[in-house]
C-alpha cells in the first residue's frame, strides 16, 4: 500500500495589473483573441494565447460548431495550432480568459478535463512545467 499525495499550488492576484510583465501580455492576447471566437451556440466567448520556449505565442479561441462535439475550446485551438507550427517546443505558458453576453465572468474560467489532458501531455513530453494564468472579464486572476 502507498498513500500518493497529489496537491497544486496558486497564486491569486487581484487583477491582472499585478501579474508579472510577461504574465500580463499573455493575458492581453488571450484576451485580443477571444473576441474572434466562434460561438454562435454558447454565446459564450473564450480566448487562450500559448507561449513557447522560444519566445513565440499562439493564440485561439473556441470554434462552435452545429455538430456539437465537431467545436473545439480555446485552449486546444491553441495548443494544437502551437504544437503544428513549433512541433517539438516546449510550452511556457498559457492564459485563458472568457466573456458572455449574459452575466459578468467575474471568476476565473478553468480549462475542461480534454483541454487539461492535452495540455498535460505536452507538459509532460517536453519535461517542463507550463504556467497557467486563469481569468474572467474581471476580479481575480489565478496563477
Ligand atoms: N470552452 C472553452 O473554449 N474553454 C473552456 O475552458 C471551457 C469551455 C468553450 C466550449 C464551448 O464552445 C463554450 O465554451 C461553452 O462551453
Amino acid at each position: 500500500m502507498r498513500t500518493i499525495d497529489v496537491h497544486g499550488v496558486f497564486t491569486e492576484y487581484d487583477s491582472p495589473d499585478e501579474l508579472p510583465g510577461e504574465d500580463r501580455e499573455l493575458l492581453a492576447e488571450a484576451r485580443r483573441s477571444m473576441s474572434n471566437a466562434y460561438a454562435p451556440y454558447s454565446g459564450f466567448q473564450v480566448g487562450a494565447a500559448v507561449r513557447l520556449a522560444n519566445g513565440a505565442v499562439v493564440t485561439g479561441n473556441n470554434q462552435e460548431n452545429a455538430a456539437y462535439p465537431a467545436g473545439l475550446c480555446a485552449e486546444r485551438v491553441a495548443a494544437f495550432a502551437a504544437s503544428a507550427r513549433h512541433p517539438g517546443i516546449a510550452f511556457t505558458a498559457v492564459a485563458v480568459t472568457a466573456r458572455t453576453d449574459r452575466f459578468k465572468v467575474s471568476k476565473p474560467v478553468a480549462p475542461c478535463g480534454a483541454c487539461r489532458q492535452v495540455l498535460a501531455e505536452y507538459q509532460h513530453s517536453a519535461k517542463s512545467p507550463i504556467r497557467v494564468i486563469l481569468s474572467g472579464e474581471t476580479g481575480k486572476v489565478l496563477v
